[in-house]
This record gives structure tokens, sequence and C-alpha cells, in this order.
């Protein structure tokens, strides 16, 4: 898909003494106020186990360039470190005479966890977040230049930042964090920053904090660093990981010097399932049932693959409770229905009965005896909890417990992820339902029960259609290892693995493979070659893919124009491309939408695809229905992607969004609520978007994003504002048409040809007489239309409708359904359940992918260079024969056509 990054959920937020503080009171608070709270939380913060490594740390930073930290999650490094470093003065001082400030860089991968740590960070230090202490996430920053010293950021961001300065001269040290997770991103940046290390090390040598770093970025037209009479200081790297097995980063790096802190880790008893499990959201909600009445107080955490399993599990777990008080005729507090933006989403539930399900034998049953694994005593009984009114639920312990149900995961409003972290109230037990971001990038504290799944959603690459696709896969020993380990760090504690002792010892592969062996790597490909980096396959990484993996990704870009056939970066297409934080078939689709007259439509659209659960769907069957019937005026017949741009396009009228606003000039410093205006913020949105069963939060998300896009288009040179409406069209879409009527006349040509030329090989074309089914033109896969698709909600209306007028042209129903659907699709996304399905889907004519994608010319502006290119860029091919509608349509602004 889009992101560049890990979208996954975020560290504690907040501080629990101040309970109830929003982030917007927190950004208003006195000097007084926040040095108040940064005293109140030294003395957690030196208990921490970093701390007696405190001195040894600074000493190492100080005789070595590279370092690297192991420590169990929780023990203090992502948040110390960085503290430590910042109160030498050394590595942060001021640049003599100039407003330049180096700073050092705290890599996380997950963006979520960035802005989290930092405000985390920011309170301890008390300062304002965005002060000394900022962050940088895709699509969202908050910092400031020269007074920041500490920046936490994504791996995607820094990379987009060696672009910009292949040397990264604004940074002194730049710690690689969470690296034994081996994203693709963390693994390209250690060979990068190694390879920068080494050139500043050669490069004339100034004390920390005498380096000049280039004043706002220097321009990304020059390949590799310009020869620079400044002096810089050397890069210090810090590798920190939480698994013991670093050897690999040492040697990789020369053998730097590894430091183990020793974490607080309490013994904790593992069990296993006696036979294996089929239905695993089953299992897992029976045994946190189970366990719930069974176990002395203590809170769970339940290890699911994604946001719909947590949903799922979270409307069991309430429906199992619910019944039982319905039973007891008690009053209920149903909690969450998982309709979004209501403040009763909190999910509790009442306790669970006794004897309520016979669990024995059946799927799902606890694992019951501790097998092995035993790393310890079991946990002490804890005393018996005092009765409390109206809380259902009695243990064994006879005990009264409520169940309160708390999900965790990326794409959770971040209001709601600091439930997570708050202590339940008296008298109840925390579940917390989470994807693996809860496996070392997050301390919840409290916790004594972990339920494991022995699943993960992953990125998987398939070598035929070059396409990631997200794939529910068994997780490693390692990673079964970290996430048992969540339940000793404040008590000895249990872990309830939800497969056999037998699947662990000899199904689970003992190290997660690194995901730069598994993935995509066409954007990485052509960033490396943006920075310069001409021989991909001789760069230095600590696990290097095949040849042929590379190769594909070549191919890849080759395809799209990125590269000349000889694989070297086309000018200016491929650096352009590599501008914009998207994969390369989207930043292709968005340029060529410029010549195309529709490039207000393709920022929509990526940008819907670039955030989940726009749409959403109550759990219950009415709820489904109703969610269906208010959808239904979206759909649009040529398929998902014009559905999407209808659904944004009816909130945007709704909303009073301006479509063709100019993009905001700084890219830096929007957060999705700071950039909507007030007549985004009325009730009466609110109530349009409940009406709608659309996220509205998801929505303002879509708009910043969109914003974002518009604003690296206008850096390009490309009006943003090109849509095939024209400018007057959007604009006369009243709330009233919510998406409706004038969306209709638009011709989805453009659009279509636009993706298409971004996704050339995402053809797939029906096979005969077999309904919904589709051949992939890569692999001759065939897979069929994904349940959602709208493309199947339009045959199947098409269908109706013959039959209420009594067709008699299509008698066979059968035929009829096959008649509505098209021939050939387009998609851009394609999943992997229990089947294979093909998603985001749109009806295309083949002979479009002919009139592109190489065909299209391509506007000269660089991203440095507004201004059209030197002569020097190498031409484009012509087209050929560009299609009438292909016609390029000049913007504004200073795109010149070859
Ligand atoms: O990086 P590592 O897992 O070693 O630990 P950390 O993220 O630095 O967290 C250290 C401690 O800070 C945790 O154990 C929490 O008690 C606390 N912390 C917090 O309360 N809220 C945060 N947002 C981050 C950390
Ligand atoms: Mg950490």
């Amino acid at each position: 898909m889009l992101a560049h990054e890990v979208e996954d959920a975020p560290k504690t937020v907040f501080f629990h003494e101040r309970k109830g503080t929003s982030n917007k009171q927190l950004d208003k608070l006195s000097k007084k106020e926040l040095s108040r709270i940064a005293h109140d939380l030294l003395p957690a913060r030196q208990q921490l186990p970093i701390y007696g490594a405190r001195d040894e740390i600074l000493r190492e930073v100080g005789a070595s360039d590279n370092l690297i930290i192991v420590g169990e999650t929780g023990s203090g490094k992502t948040t110390q470190v960085p503290q430590f470093l910042y109160d030498t003065g050394l590595y942060t001082r001021p640049t003599p005479g100039s407003s330049a400030r180096p700073m050092i860089a705290i890599v996380q991968p997950r963006r979520v966890a960035a802005t989290s740590i930092a405000r985390r960070v920011a309170s301890e230090m008390g300062v304002l977040l965005g002060e000394e202490v900022g962050y940088a996430v895709r699509f969202d920053e908050r910092m400031h230049r020269g007074v920041t010293a500490l920046k936490y950021l994504t791996g995607g961001m820094l990379l987009r930042e060696a672009l910009l300065d292949p040397l990264l001269r604004e940074y002194s040290v730049v710690i690689l964090d969470e690296a034994h997770e081996r994203t693709a991103q963390s693994d390209i940046l250690l060979g990068l920053l190694k390879r920068i290390a080494t050139r500043r090390a050669a490069a004339p040598k100034a004390a920390p904090g005498e380096q000049q770093p280039p004043a706002g970025g220097a321009p990304p037209g020059q390949p590799e660093e310009q020869p620079s009479s400044t002096p810089l200081c050397p890069l210090k790297l810090i590798v920190m990981s939480a698994t013991l097995d670093a050897e690999k980063f040492a040697s990789f790096l020369g053998g730097a010097r590894t430091l183990h802190i020793r974490g607080r880790q309490f013994p904790v008893e593992v069990f296993y399932t006696g036979t294996p499990v089929t239905d695993y959201l089953d299992a897992a909600t029976t045994c946190v049932t189970q366990l719930h009445r069974e176990l002395p107080p203590g809170d769970m955490l339940v290890f699911l693959t994604g946001e719909e399993e947590i949903a799922t599990v979270t409307t069991l777990l309430q429906e199992r409770a619910a019944s039982f008080m319905a039973a007891l005729s008690h009053q209920v507090d149903p909690g969450a229905d998982g309709r979004p933006d209501e403040d009763d989403e909190d999910g509790e539930a009442g306790g669970i009965p006794e004897g309520e399900q016979d669990l024995d034998g059946a799927d799902g049953a606890i694992p019951a005896a501790p097998r092995s694994g035993a790393q310890g005593p079991a946990p002490k009984q804890a005393p018996a909890a005092s009765e409390e009114e109206g809380l259902i639920g009695p243990t064994t312990l006879g005990t009264t417990l409520r169940m309160a149900v708390r999900p965790i995961y990326g794409a959770l409003p971040f209001e709601k992820q600091q439930l997570v972290f708050e202590p339940a109230p008296p008298g109840t037990r925390k579940v917390i339902l989470a994807t693996n971001i809860a496996e070392t990038s997050l301390t919840i504290s409290g916790i004594r029960y972990v339920i494991d799944t022995g699943l993960v959603k992953q990125r998987a690459f398939h070598p035929h259609t070059g396409m990631d696709s997200l794939l529910v896969s068994p997780i490693s020993r390692d990673a079964a290892r970290q996430r048992a380990g969540r339940a000793g760090r404040e008590a000895p504690g249990r872990c309830y693995r939800l497969y056999t002792e037998e699947t662990y010892q000899k199904e689970l592969q003992e190290h997660t493979v690194p995901e730069i062996l598994r993935c995509n790597l066409a954007a990485f490909v052509l960033q490396l070659k943006c920075m310069g980096i001409e021989d991909v396959g001789a760069f230095d990484l600590i696990d290097r893919p095949t040849e042929a993996h590379l190769a594909q990704a070549t191919a890849t870009l080759v395809r799209l124009g990125a590269l000349t056939p000889q694989g070297a970066l086309a000018e200016p297409l491929g650096r352009q491309m590599a501008a914009f934080p998207l994969d390369p078939p989207f930043a292709k689709a968005i340029i060529v939408s410029q010549h195309l007259g529709c490039t207000s439509e393709l920022l929509s659209i990526t940008a819907m695809l670039s955030v989940e659960n726009v749409f959403f769907t109550p759990p219950s069957e009415d709820g489904r229905q109703r969610a269906l019937r208010a959808r239904a005026q979206f759909m649009a017949p040529e398929g998902d992607h014009l559905t999407l741009l209808r659904a944004f396009e009816a909130y945007a009228a709704t909303a009073r969004l301006d479509l063709r606003r100019p993009p905001p000039r700084a890219l830096r410093g929007l957060t999705g609520a700071e950039c909507l205006p007030a007549t985004a913020r009325t009730r009466g949105v609110a109530h349009w978007c409940r009406e709608h069963f659309l996220n509205q939060r998801s929505l303002e998300r879509v708009w910043a994003v969109r914003l974002q896009l518009a604003g690296y288009c206008a850096q390009l040179g490309l009006n943003p504002g090109l849509a095939t409406t024209g400018p007057a069209a959007t604009a006369a879409v009243s709330a009233k048409d919510q998406g409706g009527a004038s969306l209709l006349s638009r011709d989805p040509a453009p659009i279509l040809k636009a993706l298409l030329s971004g996704f050339p090989t995402h053809l797939a074309h029906r096979v005969p007489n077999q309904r919904a089914q589709y051949k992939l033109t890569t692999t001759s896969e065939v897979v069929g239309l994904h349940p959602t698709s709208s493309l199947l909600a339009t045959a199947a209306a098409r269908q109706r409708g013959a039959r209420k007028r009594g067709s008699s042209k299509f008698k066979d129903q059968a035929q009829l359904g096959l008649s509505s659907l098209p021939e050939s699709v387009l998609y851009t996304e394609y999943i992997i359940t229990t089947r294979h399905y093909l998603r985001t889907v749109s009806a295309v004519v083949p002979e479009w992918a002919d009139e592109g994608p190489q065909g299209v010319p391509m506007p000269t502006a660089t991203l440095a260079d507004p201004e059209p290119a030197a002569p020097a860029a190498p031409k484009q091919e012509e087209p050929r024969g560009a299609p009438a509608a292909a016609a390029p349509r000049r913007s504004k602004s200073k795109v010149e056509v070859h």
C-alpha cells in the first residue's frame, strides 16, 4: 500500500497522575506547570534500569562513533538515552553565530510511537512539545528549527531528509531504535548511516556543535553531497534493540561495543493448547472470558493481528457479557458498539459468569497445563477484592471484577489510544486487545497475563505480481518470547499461547525474517538512486535481498519511467516521483494526472487510500444493513476508486473544504485538526458523517494528507487544483448533493487512466462464465472481487432492477450478474485472507494501458527548481499516440511539457 511507514499504535501518551489532561491543555501549560510535571516524573525515571548505565553509555558514546544498546522493553532506552546525551550539552550545542543547532535524531519504526514518545519526553524535560523536543512523521511535524534538539522521527522521514542532505548535516547523533524489528526502512537506514558516518569521518573535522547544518535543507537536485568547506562533526550512531541477539548489528558496524541493560523481568509461566486451534478469534474470546473468571486481578493483553479482529473480539466479549447480564436482568453498560466518535466507546463489559459455556476440549479451550517454558513459579494468589455494587462476574476466588475492554492499534484515534494506558478503575480488569504494536515499542503497566494468538499481520511480497500485501502469518519464537515477556514487567505473570508446544518448537522460526527480504523494494531503490547510489546491488546491508528481488524492483521503476532502461535515474520523472512520500505507482499517477487534468481527483483518491477505515460498519446485522444503505449513494458504477472519491467529495462539500485552495506554503507543522476550517467542525458535519456511516476523524486525516500532497505538487510546479469537473463545478457541489448528481456527470476515464499509468500491470480480465472471477495479467492467477467492491454492488443493483422490470433478455440470473461486471479491471489492492481477493477495483479499458505509461509527457520542473529544467535533462519518449483525453492541460504554474 501507500505507507512507507508502519502505521501503528502509540506508546504511553500521558503520565497517569494527570489523568484527563488533553493534549491541547498540555500545549498551553505555563513554564511553572511544566517544571512541576517534570519534577514529579523524575523519581520514576531514576528508577528505570537504564539509569544505572548512564555513565557507561556517555563514556562509550564519547569514545566511539558506534554503540549498540540492548535492553528489555520498558528499561528506558527510548525516553532516557536521548536525554542523557542532551544533558551533557555536547551534542546539541548551538553553532556559534548561527541559529543552527545540531540535533539528535531518534528513529522509530512507527509514527504513533514517534509522536507520543516525543510528548512524553517533552513532559519529562518540562518543555512544550515542539520546542527542545519535537517530532516529524509523514504528513505531520512539530519542531522549531534552532530550538529543537531531540527529534523523534520515523525512518521514512529520515530517508527523505537524506534525499535533501546526503550527509545529514543537521544531526550529531542518530539513534536507530527498535532495530530488532528489522523493518526494511531500518535496515536501509543502517546501511545508509554507516556510509554517511564514513563520509563524514573523512570530511574536514569540527567539534560537535561547530558544524554548520544547512539552513532549511539543501536542494534535492544534488545527487551526491557537494564538497563542502564547512567542517563537519563525526556522526555518532547508536543502535537500540530489545532482543539479545545484537551480534549481527555489532559485526555490521565493524565490531561496535554492545551494552546490555539489565531489565526487570519477573518469571512468566507459559501455557500451550493441547490441540491446535482452528478459530483463533473464538479461542481468544473464550480464553479471555474463562481466565477472567479464574485468575486473580491483573490486566490481560491479547495479541491479535488487526483492527477488524479487535472489533470482532470486542463484540464477542460484549455479547457474552450482555447475554449473561440480560439473564440476570441486570442493568448493562453495553460499552462500545464500535461506532466511531461517540464517547461511550470504551468497551466496558460486565464480567463473565461461571459455567456460561463449556470450554473443555472444544476449540478455544484454554491452554490448560503449563507444559514447558515455565520460567518460574506460578503467580501468587491475589487477595480477594471486596464486593462492589453493580459489578458482575464472580471469580473462583469469590471476587467480583468488571472487564474493561481497551483496543489499541495504529488507526485508533489518538485520544482513544490513551485509554489503554489509564489504569482500570478499582474492581475492574483491563483487557487490552492489541496488534503487535504492544510487542516491544509500547509499555503498559499492570499487565499480568498475556494471550498470544501466535499470529501477526505482516507485509509479504509476491514476486510474480510485484505487489506487497498484508498477510496474517505465524510469529517467530523471538516474537513469542517478547510477547510473553510483557506479562512479567512488574510481577510474575502468565502467558497463554493459543498454539501447541509442538507448533512453537517445530513450526515457528527462531527469528523474524527481515522485512527487506519480503517486501517490494521499488521505493527504496528509487530513493537510493536519487541519493546517487548507482549500484544498488552493492549497497551494504545487514541482509541482502537476492539479485532477482532487486531486479524486479528495478524493472518496475523502468516500467514506470522512473529509471532509464539502463537503470539510471530518469530525470526529472524519477526524482519527482521520489519527492512524494508515496509508493512510486501512486506518485506516478499523480504526476500523470497533471496531463489528464484530474490532479485534484487523484489527490483525493490517494489520500483516501492512505487512511484506514473511512467507512464504518457497526457489528450488528441491522447496523450493517443501515450502513450499506447509507453507503449506496456513494457507490460509483465505475468502481471503488470513484466511490472513494465521491465519499470524500461529499464530505468536503458538507464540511465546506475548499478543494481548490492553494496548498500551504509550509508543509511543516500542520496536523489534521489545525488545517481544518471551522466549517468542518460543526455539529452538522459530525451528524452527517454519522448518518452516512463515515468515520469523521479518518476523513479529517484524509484532508490533512491531501493538503500535504497538494503541497508536494506545488513544490514540483504541478497544479494540484486541476479537476475534470473544472474549478467551478466542485464548488457547486452543495452539501445537499452529497456526492450525487453533480459527480455523476464527471468523466471517469482520465482519472482511471492516470491510475493505470501508475499500475500498468495491475490489470485483470474476467474469466468467461464465472461470476466475479478475474485472471491477473501478470500471473494468470484467478482471483475474486472482494465482497465490499462497488462493482459487485452495482452488478447486484442492476440485477435487481432488471428483475423488477421483468427483463426477458436475461432470464438466467447468473448470466444477468455476469453481464453487469466489467470485462477488465484495475486493482490497487490484492489481499489474502482465507481467500485471495482484489480489493479497490475499477472498470477500465485495457487499451488505456497501451496509451501510456511512458507515452504521457512529463513536466520538466524539479522539486528544487520550479522553473523549467535545464535542457540537459534527458528527453522523455514521445507519446505513442496520446488519446484526446490525455492531451496535456497546461496549468497556470510553470510546468513545461516536452
Ligand atoms: O524504550 P524502552 O522500551 O526501553 O523504554 P521507554 O520507552 O524509554 O520507557 C521507559 C518507561 O517510561 C516505561 O517503563 C514507562 O514507565 C515510562 N513511559 C511512560 O510512562 N509513558 C511513555 N509515553 C513512555 C514511557
Ligand atoms: Mg523503546
